[in-house]
């Protein structure tokens, strides 16, 4: 069987929040209190990928490095590469080329927010669907669907395309920013021709499974929230919905260094370490606490 590699996307110069992201990258914002990109990158580990490649810009990589490092501190391995324009999502595997190799991949926008209950569940029908054969996308219902990849649908509920911010949606249905590809990806996303903004689009290659009958769409339900980070005030109810979480029920979400745990990446030893790092902060209390249970 083949494994599946890892790839965040941590590009584009997030001018829709601009001033905010003039000094860094979007995906480094808070969202309640932790860096963007750790929600995106939990997937990953949720989905048991250790494997991770994480593209961002000439300017904005540094600092990747500098909040994930190698990502052993995490028992992952982290590598990183530049995206040198911002010439469409689908360059990722071609960017990503040597390290996806002969695997299949999995590739998580660094801006996309994913959270609840039998959200695991969905990333296994995706990785089932990859060992025989399938590519697989999540499906979202959204008030605003103009502003994303938009799915249409027979009247047999059949998918039949995919348009990227269309003026006129033809359903509420969206692609979310999470995508498991066969290892064909790479072939295609090379062949593929830009769009008319000049990007390789993401859904051309989903418009290209689908028609070679290779897509699987997979619905997320209403218990799964799909956060969105596109402007100011969805930051901000980003924010409050992941602290009104840990008010709830005690628990941070998307707690990277306590999925390490929980999954066995690391010792309880190196939880220690990390939580001393931190603690000054209550993060780095909530780590401490985890290892005193
Ligand atoms: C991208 C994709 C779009 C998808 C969205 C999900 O849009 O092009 O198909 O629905 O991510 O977040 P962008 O956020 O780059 O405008």
């Amino acid at each position: 069987m083949k494994s599946i590699k890892g790839i965040i996307l941590a590009g584009g110069n997030g001018s829709r929040l601009y001033p905010l992201t003039l000094g860094t990258s979007k995906q480094l914002l808070p969202v309640y209190d932790k860096p963007m990109i750790y929600y995106p990158l939990s997937v990953l580990m949720k989905a048991e990928i250790k494997d991770i490649l994480i593209i961002s810009s000439k300017q904005d990589l540094p600092k990747f490095k500098k909040l994930l490092g190698d990502g052993s501190i995490l028992g992952l391995n982290i590598s990183y590469k530049i995206q040198l324009e911002p010439n469409g999502i689908a360059e990722s595997f071609i960017i990503g080329q040597d390290f996806i190799g002969y695997d299949n991949v999995c590739l998580i926008l660094g801006d996309n927010i994913f959270h609840g209950e039998g959200f695991i569940s969905n990333i296994k029908k995706a990785k089932k669907n990859l060992n025989k054969g399938y590519s697989s996308i999540f499906g979202v219902s959204v008030q605003n669907p103009e502003s994303f990849g938009v799915i249409e649908f027979d009247n047999k509920n059949n998918l039949v395309s995919i348009s990227e911010k269309p003026e006129n949606a033809k359903s509420n249905i969206i692609v979310s920013g999470l995508y498991f590809y066969t290892n064909d990806v790479v072939k295609y996303a090379k062949e593929l021709k830009p769009s008319k903004r000049g990007e390789k689009e993401i859904t051309d290659i989903n418009n290209f499974y689908l028609s070679s009958k290779k897509l699987k769409l997979i619905m997320l339900n209403s218990n799964i929230s799909w956060i969105d980070t596109g402007t100011y005030s969805s930051l901000i109810k980003a924010s409050k919905y992941f602290e009104d979480f840990e008010k709830k029920t005690g628990k941070k979400a998307s707690c990277v260094e306590e999925i390490a745990y929980e999954m066995g990446y690391i010792d309880i030893i190196k939880l220690g370490k990390i939580a001393s790092l931190m603690k000054n902060s209550e993060y780095g209390n909530y780590l401490l606490n985890l290892t005193l249970r």
